[in-house]
């Protein structure tokens, strides 16, 4: 196992009736600034729930924060937070309402031009504002880490940052969130918890049974309590368990001591920043392509997933690394994701334009950062 040091200090609130909690975690005299997406917190009662939560506070709203937050519409609240001198936000929405907030938060403290930096140049987040959030989405682990994915219309460009300082204060987790989920919501959130487990889990063996033993439960969990959610929204305790399995896919316990991949979401950003795709359709899209390519480095966590997770232990090695990618692909499937690229109109232009990008950036990904893009083309044409 390698040295590591792990501090996450975000208070967890979990449960029903919890967001009547948010007022009594915000700071005394805080001037809060609520960011909120397209307006389901509007149609479900979450708004209400944290309205009355909140009374005494002064409160300023700001909505239409979009799915893959924009970084034009970010900068907008950034400029209201620097005219209303607010000190606290509240982000009360999924993981792009989050990681827009937690943009803001830091742009609206940065003193080195033009915040874009934080993304394109990794410029350091020195301060941040303090944020609280209330999850209405169990997909990203943005309410208990420090990262945040943004998008440049302009540019066509989705990158992410990270940083300690934009880890909330609190987040907020009901589970009863989930009851008014639209079906492709909960399928996507199923499948990008999923990919978080396996982008810390499938690549050498650093001996770290824990590790791999908590990443094996997580996918369990969501394997088996996922359906669930699926097939009846009001399932309070299966909504518990897939809420708090997507935390505690990301909330960087699973990762520590162990190397991590991250190529399959590297690629997969740049097919939502050039076709739109939601993020988790375009993990499921790339992921099998991913195993299939770094079958050789990738060997014994293959096998290892294969065994514990799918029961495959039958067949020569070879077989099973096939079998256990063809019973990933069919999980991602049983809940409604398709796995390939012509089944969202993606075609070998896209291919072309994406391995130009990563030429151009000069880096490679992956756990031995050894996918170039030549690899990348190879991943992708494999699921034409
Ligand atoms: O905008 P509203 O009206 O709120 O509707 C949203 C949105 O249309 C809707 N929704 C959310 N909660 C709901 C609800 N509808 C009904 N009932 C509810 N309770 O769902 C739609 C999608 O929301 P969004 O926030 O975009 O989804 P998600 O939470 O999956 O976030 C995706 C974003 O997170 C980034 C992705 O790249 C993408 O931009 N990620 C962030 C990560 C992180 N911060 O650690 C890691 C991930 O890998 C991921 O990259
Ligand atoms: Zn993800």
């Amino acid at each position: 196992m390698y040295n590591f040091e792990y501090h996450n200090p975000v208070k967890i609130i979990f449960g029903k009736g919890e967001i009547s909690k948010t007022g009594i975690n915000i700071p005394a005299g805080s001037k809060i600034l609520l960011t909120y997406g397209g307006g389901s917190i509007f149609k479900n009662g979450v708004y209400d729930q944290v309205i009355s939560s909140i009374k005494g506070f002064e409160v300023i709203e700001f909505g239409g924060i979009e799915p893959n937050p924009h970084y034009e519409t970010l900068m907008k609240a950034v400029e209201v937070v620097k005219k209303q001198n607010i000190t606290f936000l509240l982000s009360v929405g999924g993981g792009s309402v989050l990681d827009g907030t937690k943009f803001i938060a830091a742009a609206a403290m940065f003193q080195k031009g033009d915040p874009w930096q934080i993304l394109s140049k990794h410029m350091p987040v020195e301060q941040a504002l303090p944020i609280g959030a209330v999850l209405t989405l169990p997909a990203t682990g943005s309410e208990m880490n420090g990262n945040s994915v943004v998008t440049k219309i302009e540019t066509t460009e989705k990158l992410a940052f990270g940083s300690p300082k934009v880890m909330p204060l609190f987040s907020i987790l009901d589970p009863e969130v989930i009851f008014s989920l639209p079906e492709k919501q909960v399928a996507n959130g199923i499948v990008d918890a999923f990919v978080h487990v396996i982008e810390q889990y499938l690549t050498f063996p650093v001996n770290s049974p824990i590790q791999d033993r908590f990443a094996e439960s997580i996918l369990i969990t969501l394997v088996e309590e996922g359906p669930k959610v699926l097939a009846n929204r009001a399932d309070y305790e299966a909504a518990a368990n897939f809420m708090w399995s997507a935390t505690m896919a990301l909330n960087g316990l699973i990762a520590v001591g162990v190397p991590q991949d991250w190529a399959t979401h590297m690629i997969g950003h740049e097919l939502t920043a050039y076709h739109g795709i939601d993020h988790a359709r375009t993990l499921a899209i790339v992921l099998p392509g991913v195993m299939n390519i770094k079958r050789e480095l990738k060997k014994d966590k293959i096998l290892q997933l294969g065994e514990r997770v799918w029961g495959i232990r039958e067949g020569s090695t070879d077989e099973r690394i096939d079998h256990t990618i063809l019973k990933t692909i069919d999980f991602f499937e049983s809940v409604g994701i398709p796995t390939r690229l012509p089944d969202y109109g993606v075609n070998t232009d896209t291919i072309d334009t994406i391995c130009s990008r990563f030429k151009k950036r000069g880096y490679k990904i992956g756990e031995k950062a050894d996918i170039g893009p030549e690899d990348i083309r190879m991943v992708l044409e494999s699921r034409l």
